[in-house]
Formats: structure tokens, sequence, C-alpha cells
């Protein structure tokens, strides 16, 4: 029993590495920072005796994609895939060299679905697997903060219920995980102060545990899409009803702040 994770160096993807190694699984972990992914390799082998396995590299790499699909091709026993490796951009689109844009979508889409493209046939065949893609309440709505980051977790969130539909007669579970904000590496790397971020917007700000809990209840209750704290919840569905034009008079020229 193997769970493969991308982006367990810190944040969402260690907690899921640790919860996964609590139920018993050996993980593959994935991530660049070589020290951080270390630290939770060997929190995991003395914390619950599970094997682990570091696979060091950039996603946006082709050649680090394709080293981990086709370890996730010749193993026979990965019966959990976790994609939850992604970053935002410093930059607005508008503003940026297009490169890093192209490359969020490679972190975020093209690996996402090659591990699964990877992962897929060998679960069918086995009747069981569980994919989980984190994705985020970013994807329910435009901002004016960065275009390209809120659209590649609306595809992530769509692909992931439009594969449900397919995949649970196979016996695989599939789940959308989108969190709000979320007290991890990810607004530090974007350059944005503690401090700050705790001063942002009305919605409040979660731990990577109580993300992973409500991952896990999801899994539990056959939830497709997942979005933990109930303040979020309440938002995205007052944010799909409201009125596009009422929303957009709202949230015009209303950028995160970063240093
Ligand atoms: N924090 C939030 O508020 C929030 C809200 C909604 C959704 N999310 C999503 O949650 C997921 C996890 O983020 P987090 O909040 O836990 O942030 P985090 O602590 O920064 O973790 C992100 C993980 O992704 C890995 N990663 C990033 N870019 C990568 C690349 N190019 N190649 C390989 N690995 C890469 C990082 O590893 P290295 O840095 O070691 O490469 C790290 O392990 C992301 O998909 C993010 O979009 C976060």
């Amino acid at each position: 029993m193997i769970a493969f994770i991308t982006g367990a160096s810190s944040g969402i993807g260690a907690e899921f590495a640790r919860r996964f190694a609590e139920q018993g699984y050996d993980l593959i972990i994935t991530g660049r920072r070589k020290e951080y992914l270390e630290r939770v390799a060997e929190e995991i082998r003395t914390t619950y005796g599970r094997t682990v396995t570091m696979k060091l590299g950039d996603l946006s790499d082709p050649k680090h994609r394709a080293e981990l699909t086709e370890l996730i091709r010749s193993s026979a026993d990965i019966d959990v895939l976790v994609n939850n490796a992604g970053h935002g951009l410093k930059k607005h689109f508008i503003e940026d060299d297009i490169s890093n844009p192209e490359m969020l979508i490679d972190v975020h889409l093209r690996a996402a679905m090659q591990l699964m493209h990877a992962a897929i046939p060998g679960m069918t065949l086995r009747k069981r697997g569980t994919i989980i893609n984190v994705s985020s309440i970013a994807g329910f709505a435009p901002t004016a903060s960065d275009p390209t980051y809120g659209a590649t977790k609306a595809f992530l969130t769509l692909f992931t219920e439009s594969l449900h539909l397919v995949l649970h007669e196979k016996g695989i579970t599939v789940q959308a995980l989108c969190p709000g904000f979320t007290w991890t590496n990810f607004h530090e790397k974007l350059g944005m102060p503690k401090e700050e971020q705790l001063h942002r917007g009305i919605l409040r700000w979660g731990t990577a545990e109580k993300v992973v809990d409500a991952s896990m209840n999801g899994l539990r209750s056959g939830t497709v899409v997942v979005i933990p704290g109930l303040l979020n919840r309440a938002a995205m569905t007052l944010v799909t009803l409201i009125p596009r034009w009422l929303y957009y008079r709202l949230m015009k020229g209303k950028k995160l702040k970063r240093r």
C-alpha cells in the first residue's frame, strides 16, 4: 500500500504524508527543497515506521514528470495519489514574463494530469484507488490579483468532478480539495509577511491539519468537492449565487498586496 504525494516538503502535502503514514501506507513524496523533504521523511520514518521514498525535482521540468509517471506505471501498489504541489505567482499575468504562468500550468495541471493518467490503469485493474487533487477556493470566482492561479484551480476542480463521473464505477474515489487561506509556506514564498496575512479579507485562516481533516472526512462521506471551513463554504455558495455584474463591481482592482 503506497501513497504518492506531490509537494510533501511542507504545508498541506506534509500533513497528508503524516496522515497516510498513520493509516499504514508507505510513501513516495516529492518536492524541490531537499532539506525540507528529508525532514518530513525522517519524521515519518521515526514516528510511524513506514518506508518513505523521496523524489526530488521540479514538476515544471518534463524530465522529472517523466521519471515520476514511469515510477507510477511500474509500481503495482500505488493506491493513493495526492496531486498537491503548487505555488502562486509573484507578478500579475500582464506584468510577468510568460514563462512563469506557463510553469504554473505545468505544475498545477500538466503534472497532475500526467500522474493521474499513469495511476488510473493500475487502480482500475485493482478496482481500488484514491486520487486527491488539491485545488483551491480561488477556482470558484475571478480575482484581480492573479488570473492564472484561479483558472488552473477551476480547471483542476472541474476535471476532478468529470473524472468522478466515470471512475466511481471502477472503485476509484476522486476528490477536489478546495482550501481557503491556510497557514503554510505558500504566502511567505510570495513575499507576503505573516503579520499582513492575518488581516486579509473576511475569510479565516485555516491550518494544514484542519484542511487534511476535511479531506479525510470527505473521503469517508464520498464528497467530491471538499471546501474546508464553514465560512469558506458559505462564501463560495454566495459567490456562485451573486450576479456576476455585482461581483465584478465589488472585486474590481482588489489585488492582494505583495512586498
Ligand atoms: N496555503 C493556502 O492558502 C492554499 C489555499 C488553497 C490552496 N492551496 C494549495 O495547496 C497546495 C499546497 O500548498 P501549501 O499551502 O501547502 O504550500 P507550501 O507549504 O508552499 O507547499 C507547497 C508544496 O508544493 C511543492 N511545489 C511547489 N512548486 C513546485 C514545483 N515547481 N515542483 C515541485 N514541487 C513544487 C513545494 O515543494 P518545494 O517548495 O520543496 O518544491 C511544497 O512541498 C497547493 O497546490 C496550493 O495551491 C493553498
